[in-house]
């Protein structure tokens, strides 16, 4: 059993019970699926026997699935600091971000800022915008981003009147650095612009207060830091954008009301920005792990854990002679990535993985390796990774040993 309180040496054996796939390997992929509780996969299971032995179409199901909903969105409110008013259920991050781009009236002309750090779940609906409405899209350069006053002066110059909004990560999937949202958004309001924040890295791993921040727009994936199942996510919308009509995507489920002549009233909430019908058991256990890790797990020890155990993580293969830490070290939150000299990412992931059982990735644009370390991961693992990762720095790919060090696999889950 989990609880807030409990010492470190108890707890952690005890997180790592309720999360079994721990137990896998060197769960070091968080940033791409989480490893998932073993109460919401048991929550998940009931509600999908439940639906093959009773339908889906009572209307007392459906007052449950309305309650659900209430119920997720009310979770990951607590988590970002607002009021489930302010939250959309959407699909997931990229989800979110679609719907946050496209509810701006575009103008041919009109021009978008995005950084140079981000993934296509930010990109790809500004891609769309460039090629269908002729915007205008620019690139703020900002390095590995590092250097804050270098990265905001990047933002100062791309950001300009004609800019309607700016879209960025809050945590760069590439490099892990931290970009300051709070300073960005500042500026975007200034000129006149919006903030979407894609929040994939962020949620779950660093706090994020989002109306402190001043975002208009954060998108959340339920499946990585949250450790709730695929297919779920939320959108934080600000009252800022919720005076304006424009949707992306409407349905039955953004109106309050909707007529056979297409008159209705739209929700005066976030949930404009919902359409139409989700999976019940994963709305559940999205649900669910967000509690889980509120009531049993408790954030800042999590907050806590995480950046202090990445840190660590840095600064052990920073010291491995041969390796090149991308992630800057004075603002990165869960994940951290490297390079090894005279190996190319995928061999060298490969060869990591053969002989430490870990599980992680590659970001094939920087020909990094990238790890995420969640708050469950322990010294030990990071240790016996570490020792991986100066195998594999000591050697060529025609030098490394041909067989599996089995010393590194040995040494327990301590
Ligand atoms: C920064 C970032 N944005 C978006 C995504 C995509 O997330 P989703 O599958 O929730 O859209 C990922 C990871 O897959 C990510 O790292």
């Amino acid at each position: 059993m989990v609880t807030p309180f409990q010492p470190d040496d108890e707890k952690i054996p005890a997180l790592r019970e309720a999360l079994p796939s721990t137990a896998a390997g060197i769960y070091l992929n968080t940033g791409s699926a989480g490893p998932l509780p073993r109460e919401t996969a048991k929550a998940m299971a009931e509600a999908e026997a439940w639906e093959l032995r009773t339908g889906r179409a009572d209307l007392n199901y459906w007052q449950d699935s309305l309650d659900r909903m209430a119920e997720a969105r009310a979770s990951i409110a607590a988590i970002l600091g607002t009021s489930p008013s302010a939250i959309a259920l959407t699909h997931a991050t990229t989800d979110g971000m679609n719907a946050a781009t496209g509810a701006i009236d575009w103008q041919a002309g009109d021009r978008a800022v995005t950084s140079s750090l981000e993934h296509a779940g930010a990109l790809a609906p500004l891609w769309g915008l460039r090629e269908r409405r002729g915007v205008e899209l620019e690139i703020a350069e900002v390095g590995h981003g590092g250097d804050r006053e270098a990265v905001l002066a990047a933002f100062d110059h791309a950001i300009t009147p004609a800019t309607r909004l700016v879209s960025i990560s809050h945590v760069s999937w590439a490099t892990g650095v931290v970009l300051p949202v709070r300073e960005i958004a500042e500026m975007a309001h200034a000129r006149g612009a919006l903030l979407a924040v894609d929040g994939a890295q962020s949620a779950g791993a660093i706090p994020v207060p989002v109306e402190d921040l001043g975002v208009d727009f954060y998108s959340v994936p339920g499946q990585k830091w949250l450790l709730g199942p695929e297919g779920t996510g939320a959108l934080y919308c600000a009252p800022s954008v919720l005076d304006r009509p424009r949707l992306t995507f409407g349905g039955y489920a953004s109106f309050e009301s909707i007529d056979l002549s297409a008159r209705g009233k739209l929700w005066p909430d976030a949930r404009r920005f919902e359409s139409s019908t989700l999976h019940q058991p994963s709305v559940l256990g999205f649900a669910r792990s967000t509690a889980w890790l509120s009531m049993y797990v408790g954030w800042q020890w999590i907050h806590e854990r995480i950046a202090r155990l990445a840190g660590q993580a840095a600064d052990m293969l920073a010291e491995v002679p041969g390796v090149e830490v991308l992630t800057p070290r004075s603002s990165m939150a869960g994940l951290v990535t490297f390079r090894i000299a005279g190996w190319q990412s995928g061999p060298a992931l490969h060869e990591l993985s053969q002989r430490t059982l870990c599980i992680a990735r590659t970001i094939p644009a920087l020909d990094a390796i990238r790890i995420s370390v969640g708050f469950f991961i322990t010294e030990g693992e990071l240790r016996r990774f570490r020792d991986g990762v100066a195998l594999v720095a000591a050697n060529t790919p025609e030098t490394i040993p041909h067989r599996a060090s089995i010393e590194l696999l040995q040494g327990g889950l301590d």
